[in-house]
């Protein structure tokens, strides 16, 4: 049996001082290179529809492609300071928290202002940075998964990572002050699901734990922020992005049904360490050393924070039920259950799972642009 010490490098899940050691390192590198150590797997099987659902999903897919360029409104005024100062809570909003003796007592609205952009920065820019991973990582799956639905389905989705990787960084560097370099949670974890040699583990790492992460997240954000392009381009991501968790749902139910215990095991441990790594991204050290805080001295004080912790289980929402749809959670006497009992998310196992929902967030013909919206008629 792994211990937290093996599996996440520390033996107290909110060990903050552990936490806070990761920290960027190789952010002035002009590039990152990550050993792959997987096989490049042909298959003579060329029998399409072999696999219903995938098939359903690809098919999907190609009439569902936007333009990153044509079908946002680029020429909207982005005031980013108005827009921090309309987002308390995507600032990490201490709501009526009462801030006598932190290092937030004497603030003004300048700071937290300020604190609203650098959030607003900072959460873009790794927005941007794993939608380059899930770019890389669904490359990897055109290359590894033995499937051929599973492999035309998961070129389609390469495509949308481009878009989305091209949207982000237009929004940072058209309409946001700043940027962030990749975290380093979030790093560590793209760096282990890059490095497996097994195919079912990319979807793991990237399909499941890093892209249902981010569609919870993007409909936070979707559902709050009232800057209409910001609103406008998550829209168009999150129709994308459920596909995408489907497709790891879809895809892995069909594999794990053969796995033995063991084998099980070793998924549940990795579903676990990434979603630990996710967690502690959202510790956005970064940001408070940016605003001149100590974060070990901030970070007790923001965790404590009732509305900050509904965000971070919140997070938490597409993941589990996921998790459990794929048979992870009660594998092993439920030990992905008592893991996820740990960080206090395990309340949201019977949610719907995304291979249910995702033709929901579908846009429709009048949301995407002429050229795009002919093809699909
Ligand atoms: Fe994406
Ligand atoms: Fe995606």
């Amino acid at each position: 049996m792994s211990t937290n010490e093996e599996l996440i490098g520390r033996a107290d899940i909110n060990d903050l001082e552990a936490i806070l050691a990761v920290s960027a390192s190789d952010q002035h590198e002009a590039i990152r290179a990550v050993k792959d150590n997987a096989d490049a797997i042909f298959t003579w099987d060329y029998e399409k529809g072999s696999r219903p659902a995938l098939n359903k999903l690809y098919e999907k897919a190609k009439v569902s492609m936007w333009n990153g360029e044509t079908d946002l409104p680029w020429d909207t005024v982005v005031d980013q300071e108005e827009v921090a100062r309309n987002n308390a809570v995507l600032a990490g909003g201490f709501g009526d928290a009462d801030l006598t003796g932190t290092p937030f007592e004497k603030w003004g609205d300048k700071e937290w202002t300020n604190l609203g952009m650098e959030f607003q920065n900072w959460s873009l820019s790794q927005f941007m940075h794993g939608e380059q991973g899930a770019l890389i990582c669904t490359a990897k799956i055109v290359e590894t998964v033995p499937w051929i639905d599973a492999k035309y389905y998961a070129s389609t989705q390469v495509m949308d990572e481009a878009r989305h990787v091209e949207v982000f960084a237009k929004y940072l560097d058209t309409k946001l002050n700043g940027h962030y370099p990749l975290n380093a949670h979030l790093g560590m974890l793209l760096d282990d699901i890059i490095n497996d040699s097994r195919w079912d583990m990319t979807y793991l790492g990237m399909q499941i734990m890093v892209e249902g992460l981010a569609l919870a997240a993007f409909g936070f954000m979707h559902q709050l922020t009232t800057e209409p392009l910001l609103k406008k381009l998550l829209r168009y991501v999150m129709s994308d992005e459920a596909r995408h968790v489907a497709f790891g749902v879809l895809s892995l139910k069909e594999y794990y049904a053969d796995l033995s215990s063991a084998e099980l095991k070793e998924r549940q441990e990795f579903a676990f360490e990434a979603a630990v790594r996710m967690r502690d991204r959202f510790m956005q050290q970064e940001v408070w050393e940016r605003m001149g805080l100590r974060p070990k001295e901030v970070l007790p004080i923001v965790l404590n924070n009732p509305s900050r912790q509904i965000f971070q289980q919140m997070l938490f929402t597409k993941i589990v039920p996921n998790c459990k749809k794929l048979g992870l959670l009660d594998a092993n006497d439920k030990w992905l259950r008592h893991k996820f009992e740990e960080l206090g998310v395990i309340q949201f196992e019977d949610l719907s799972d995304t291979s249910d929902e995702y033709e929901a967030f579908a846009l429709g013909d009048s949301e995407l642009s002429e050229s795009t919206a002919s093809m699909t008629a």
